[in-house]
């Protein structure tokens, strides 16, 4: 069964459209971090796809700023960052590379090379970046993009300041902003340092905190599903609504692969080993994502009204005691598996190797690592609405599929008419939005079997993005992007709602630095998490969604 309505072709290619209608004003944007993976996975095709577009401002151009990886050879810069650029689109990019096309985008990528602790490469970009606004007629105006790790902000900051590369925010002749990458900080004291370092140069109007989840459609969709459709909000409570799981599984692990020779490619080892899927998608990704599904009704789209809304829910979510923690709390590690077949590598071992590709010195415990790849908890949003309503929440490398959906369960019938058979209850009416891939959502509704007797059997209607708006949705990044070059902050984390998500998290890590290496349970690559993960949802008569 599908839903009724099918679009004019006219309507194909909306979401493009609603690229259009931002108005991004002329800028460089800086990319701190140029030689890195998010840089070379994301930025670049995402900008790539921008300029095909057509959407990017009419004076543009990108500096990368960093170090080539050790051993990279390179003798005139801008050319060497173009080459990765093109390697990375091609990799990566939603649309095929297209040489003219990238000869076009690449005519405004530039890069300077420079440690980001070293004054000199600073003055160093100061004068690239002039010298790039007297060529493409761009008033000064930049976006510094830091995507780098939360050690490294502090003195990229210091000396964005020192070099005087920062406007003030009430400068009418051109602007200054800044996107920071997550993780913000690894605990809340680190993060309200970042926080602190970046306050002290730039205002809260110019800081735009990225979590890409934010840019996803189907994220975006959420909202217009709720408060753009008068049937959703009313049952949108703890009257109807019996659970909700959000599920965000990946099939990659650590390190990509060469299909042909199996060869590593890349990994991102070096950032995620110590950190985890607690710190890396639930203290952010998750967690917003959640802030999406759970908000009271904004009374308006103006950002700090929506922002104020998703907030709201962080700061009503139950705080968890360390009782709670080994409740409620399942965290595991990939062991040697199978995923579609394919023998894949378990974590402690993808470790080693890639810090051996690297040419890299394993850090001291990362032999043993206790660094967790899985996690699953069970939390409360103590509000009117949602009061007693558990949400189940759970993450996972090396999964059997990659796929993120939000699904709410709502209450059984009644146990009289059609569900009196206490042994074979009905299923219950579950809407689920599938954030990724297949983008789109159903609602699975019990129906009558044809024939002379009653017979009920669970049925689904679907909406499927690519089959109403054609196969076009942007990137998350380039959505973001695009949102800061145009100055709307809406998609970006407020300084209060980063505080509030770390505050859920700290107790869960504090709980695991206390408790020993043994209790880190494992599971095999290609299965579904530890088995004790089934202890946050068994004992409630509930069970996780088959995906
Ligand atoms: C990143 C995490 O923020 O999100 C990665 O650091 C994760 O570990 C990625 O793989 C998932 O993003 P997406 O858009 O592929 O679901």
């Amino acid at each position: 069964m599908a839903f009724a309505k099918q679009p004019a072709t006219s309507e194909k290619g909306m979401a493009i459209e609603a690229l259009k209608s931002l108005v991004p004003q002329p800028c460089q944007l800086v990319i701190f971090g140029g030689t890195g993976d998010l840089a070379w996975r994301k930025l670049l095709p995402a900008i790539y796809n921008l300029n095909i577009e057509g959407v990017l401002p009419s004076h543009f151009a990108v500096v990368a700023f960093g170090l080539p990886a050790e051993g990279a050879t390179q003798t005139d810069p801008d050319e060497f960052i173009r080459k990765r650029a093109r390697e990375g689109i091609d990799r990566f990019s939603r649309r095929a590379l297209d040489e003219s096309q990238f000869a076009d985008f690449s005519r405004s990528l530039f890069f300077v090379q420079g440690s980001f602790n070293d004054t000199r490469a600073y003055e160093q970009l100061k004068t690239k970046l002039d010298a790039l606004d007297q060529q493409f007629g761009i008033p000064g105006s930049r976006v510094y993009y830091l995507a780098v790790p939360p050690q490294v902000v502090d003195p990229c900051v210091e000396h964005l300041k020192e070099a005087g590369m920062i406007r003030d925010p009430a400068d009418a002749l051109g602007f200054t902003r800044v996107i920071v990458e997550k993780p913000i900080g690894r605990d809340l004291d680190s993060a309200r340092e970042v926080v602190r370092v970046v306050g002290s140069a730039f205002a809260e109007s110019q800081t735009y905190r990225i979590d890409h989840y934010l840019g996803k459609e189907t994220v975006q969709n959420l909202l217009v599903l709720r408060f753009a459709n008068s049937i959703f909000e009313p049952l949108w409570n703890e009257k109807h609504i019996d659970h909700v799981q959000i599920t965000v599984a990946e099939e990659e692990g650590l390190a990509q692969y060469d299909a042909q020779n199996g060869q590593m490619l890349s990994t991102r080892a070096g950032y995620y080993e110590g950190v985890g899927a607690l710190r890396d998608m639930v203290q952010n990704h998750m967690l917003q994502v959640l802030c999406v599904v759970a908000m009271e009704p904004p009374w308006s789209l103006a950002p700090e009204v929506v922002r104020d809304a998703k907030v709201g829910v962080l700061n009503c979510v139950r705080p968890l005691t360390p009782g709670d923690v080994d409740k409620y709390v399942v965290r595991g590690q990939y062991i040697e598996g199978e995923v579609h077949g394919q023998r894949a590598t378990g974590y402690r071992k993808e470790v080693r190797n890639s810090f051996e590709s690297m040419g890299r010195e394993l850090p001291t415990g990362s032999v043993n690592s206790t660094t967790e790849t899985y996690v699953g908890l069970k939390l409360f949003v103590d509000n009117w609405r949602w009061a007693g309503v558990p949400f189940y929440l759970r993450t996972g490398k090396r999964l059997p599929k990659r796929v993120s959906e939000v699904a709410i369960q709502f209450k059984d019938v009644p146990q009289v008419l059609f569900n009196t058979q206490a042994d074979r209850p009905l299923e219950p009416t579950v809407l689920s939005v599938r954030v990724q891939p297949e983008e789109g959502l159903a609602m699975r509704i019990a129906s009558k079997l044809p024939g002379p007797k009653i017979r009920i059997y669970p049925v689904k209607m679907e909406f499927n993005y690519s089959s109403s708006f054609g196969n076009e949705s942007p990137e998350a990044y380039e959505r973001l992007i695009l949102d800061v070059m145009a100055g709307d902050a809406t998609l970006f984390m407020r300084r209060d709602q980063v505080d509030a998500a770390w505050r859920f998290v700290m107790p869960i890590l504090d709980r695991w630095d206390q408790s020993r290496v043994r209790d880190l349970p494992e599971y095999q690559c290609g299965t579904w998490g530890p088995i004790e993960a089934e202890r946050i949802i068994e004992p409630d008569g509930r069970a996780w969604r088959n995906l």
